[in-house]
């Protein structure tokens, strides 16, 4: 894993949104992988700038969303269609038809999950798959003890999720405890994994994730099997790492290699 620790949330959201830019670059049509949550946001907001000042077009980018509540219809304010309409592509030139959330009201939902997967390998797998991070260390809706090979399913949320979550659901009467998500082994199998943290209340889950066993009581710490992942997370999500200044000289070296090879 590729661990970068940067000063704070900004400079987050700048590097990530890079990484997104360059492989739009690279290739046009490719297939991104979306997440929800606060901490994407302001990456979120670099690539609309981006796509602003014409660096970057999404025309011909796919994409795929990592979860959504079940029993939210896509009009429903706090579903994460809602969200992804509203935070990033009503603001950008994708193609909603491209775009696909798994579908919260669907009335057979397992085989929404069998579909959403089909779709994966139709659109020819997942180019870079953005992930954010529960404190107890859930990727998607994966809370702890979810099979580390597992594939797109319901999960039933745990207490903690469904507690943190409620900021966002607080003048409604009805808050989802079940919820479609990608599973781990699906996530694993996306080219590339670039997951964001920020903020001192992630610190406890990047240390479980990074230095921690592979562990189903950490899903995200499964992202040490993944060739290709990149950690990048704000000085408070880092303070809990016990090897910060290894991790920095690695960045530096990194670096200066691409750099040098004018990557
Ligand atoms: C939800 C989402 C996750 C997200 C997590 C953290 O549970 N299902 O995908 O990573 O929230 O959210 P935040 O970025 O708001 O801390």
């Amino acid at each position: 894993m590729k661990i970068v620790i940067l000063k704070d949330a900004s400079a987050v959201a700048k590097y990530s949104a890079a990484i997104f830019i360059k492989q739009i670059q690279n290739k046009a049509d490719c297939v991104l992988g979306f997440a929800t949550g606060s901490t994407p946001v302001d990456m979120y907001n670099e690539l609309i700038n981006a796509y602003k000042n014409r660096q970057v077009s999404f025309d011909q980018v796919s994409s795929f969303n990592l979860d959504e509540y079940l029993g939210l219809s896509g009009d429903h304010q706090q579903s994460y269609r809602f969200f992804m309409n509203d935070k990033l592509f009503d603001h950008i030139d994708i193609d909603l038809a491209k775009t696909t959330v798994p579908p919260g009201d669907s009335k057979n939902p397992i085989d929404a999950c069998a579909h959403f997967e089909r779709k994966i390998i139709e659109c020819g797998g997942i180019d870079i798959q953005l992930l954010g991070l529960g404190r107890n260390g859930h990727i998607g809706f994966n809370e702890p003890s979810s099979s580390l090979s597992s594939r797109t399913r319901i999960k039933t949320l745990k207490q903690q999720t469904i507690n943190d979550n409620a900021r966002f659901f607080k003048d409604e009467t009805f808050q989802p405890h079940l919820a479609i998500t990608m599973g781990i082994g699906t996530i694993l199998e996306a080219r590339k994994i670039v997951l964001l943290a920020t903020g001192k209340n992630k610190a406890q889950a990047i240390a479980d994730t990074i230095q921690g066993p592979i562990t189903a009581q950490c899903p995200a710490s499964a992202l040490q099997l993944h060739a290709n992942t990149v950690i990048v997370i704000d000085e408070l999500a880092a303070s809990k790492l016990t090897n910060i200044d290894f991790f920095k000289h690695i960045e530096r070296e990194n670096q200066k290699l691409e750099k040098s090879l004018g990557l």
